[in-house]
């Protein structure tokens, strides 16, 4: 049972896709000052801030002409499917991780490199996780709801308990140097939240080209753009049960 699951220090991974050598590793993980993260519990705006970074940083992908995936842009850190070379990636490197803050490489405590801490409203967290559970192979299948509650309110789940991380990361900010973004807000004044996260990524942005962010940041653009709703990755590298079913399922805000 749970064998999808591999702890490592008390934190749930998927076991698939992550590298038991990197994990052993990931303290000296070489951070420069000028890297990115993105971190987040699962399913709290991940691909979302992926999406909003991608469009921040590369012209190509703000105007459509490149056709490069925010997945390539932006890698998952500790799930690197893909098999990106970290280590001669060109700076500024982005990286997305769903990682609690004490396994973080220590390097970020330099506070040079930034952090963009999305969270999420848990319960809406909670239902976006069980659809989710139900719909990739390599996830045991959440069942019915009150099945799944307890799993996700126990920590049976990638990313460990919700609470725990979030805390975590929130006590210990001082550390890192860190925005927290809320997905309600984000999802309430998307525009706002573009101008915070570039503000905090000391990026210059001229009028248009806040304008054509914001607007390839709504979900239903991003649902229809290929570079960024995951339908491939899902379809293909990460392997879902049925056909139905995206990793931008309704993309709602329900509050606190
Ligand atoms: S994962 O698997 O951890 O990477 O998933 P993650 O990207 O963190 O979370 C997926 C949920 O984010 C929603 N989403 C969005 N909501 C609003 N606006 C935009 N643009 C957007 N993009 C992604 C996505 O739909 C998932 O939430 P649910 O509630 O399941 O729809």
């Amino acid at each position: 049972k749970d064998t999808y699951l591999l702890n490592f220090k008390g934190y749930n991974f998927e076991s698939s896709f992550v590298d038991a050598d990197f994990l052993e590793n990931l303290d000296d993980f070489e951070i420069r000052d000028d890297d990115v993260f993105i971190i987040t519990f699962p399913k709290s705006g991940t691909i979302w801030t992926q999406q909003i970074l991608s469009l921040i940083y590369f012209e190509g992908h703000r105007n459509r002409t490149e056709d490069l995936s925010t997945l390539d842009r932006i890698p998952f850190f500790e799930y690197n499917i893909r098999k990106t070379d970290f280590l001669n990636r060109p700076s500024p490197r982005l990286f997305c991780s769903h990682l609690p803050y004490y396994l973080v490489p220590k390097g970020l405590k330099s506070k040079k490199a930034k952090i963009i801490y999305v969270y999420r409203n848990p319960k809406d967290v909670m239902t976006s996780y069980f659809h989710f559970s139900n719909l990739v192979v390599r996830f045991e299948a959440g069942n019915d709801m009150e099945h799944f509650m307890k799993r996700f309110l126990d920590g049976n789940v990638v990313g460990s308990r919700w609470f725990d991380h979030v805390r975590g990361w929130y006590e210990h900010r001082h550390d890192f140097s860190i925005l927290f973004m809320m997905y309600e807000e984000m999802k309430k004044d998307r525009r706002s939240s573009v101008l915070k996260i570039s503000r905090f990524l000391e990026k210059e942005l001229g009028e248009e080209d806040v304008e054509a962010i914001v607007e390839q940041a709504t979900f239903q653009n991003m649902q229809s753009d290929p570079r960024a709703n995951y339908d491939e990755i899902l379809k293909y590298e990460v392997g879902k049960r049925t056909d139905e079913g995206h990793f931008l399922r309704k993309g709602d805000a329900q509050g606190f």
